[in-house]
């Protein structure tokens, strides 16, 4: 096939523009891989029990971070763990969690605490429990036959 010469600027112009743009689209995807909304620190999946945070799920205090608690969350078919969990009003919480198993969700209805909790990855939220009261933790991903009945309760007490 012959090709004009002006078609042939222009094909290497546009191919050219498409580099430029996927470059740039690499580079932001790559720095934002360092400073995700929900880190992807990562774990491996079959040993999430003898993995640190997780060898010890629930509420643990802190010094010398810029939160006062970490609460630590392991998710699998059809359970969190733990499934009851108690916080001291106005506390700044670092939520750490992962999945032993497939994809669940991480909800805490009536609030913005929304994870997508993915196998091999920990999700990380950092957030202050302001008012008191008694929060439905709940599973918002379809995970299996058990996914309506996965599900925590969490107490904001004084
Ligand atoms: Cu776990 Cu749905």
């Amino acid at each position: 096939m012959h090709l004009h010469r002006y078609e042939k600027w222009w094909l290497t112009f546009g191919i050219g523009a498409l580099i430029i743009f996927l470059a740039i689209v690499g580079i932001q995807a790559f720095h934002q891989g360092h400073q995700p909304p929900s880190a992807k620190v990562k774990v491996d999946p079959e040993r999430v029990d003898q993995t640190e945070p997780f060898t010890k799920p629930g509420l643990h205090k802190v010094t010398g971070k810029d939160w006062d608690y970490e609460l630590v969350i392991v998710a699998s078919a059809f359970m969190f763990n733990p499934g009851e969990i108690e916080i001291p009003r106005g506390s700044k919480v670092k939520i750490i969690a992962t999945t032993k198993d497939v994809v669940h969700g991480f909800e805490v209805a009536g609030t913005n605490i929304n994870m997508m909790l993915e196998p091999g990855y920990v999700s990380e939220y950092i957030t202050t429990f302001k008012k008191n009261g008694e929060y439905l933790i709940v599973c918002n991903e379809y995970c299996g036959t058990g996914h309506h009945m996965m599900s925590a309760r969490l107490k904001v007490v004084d």
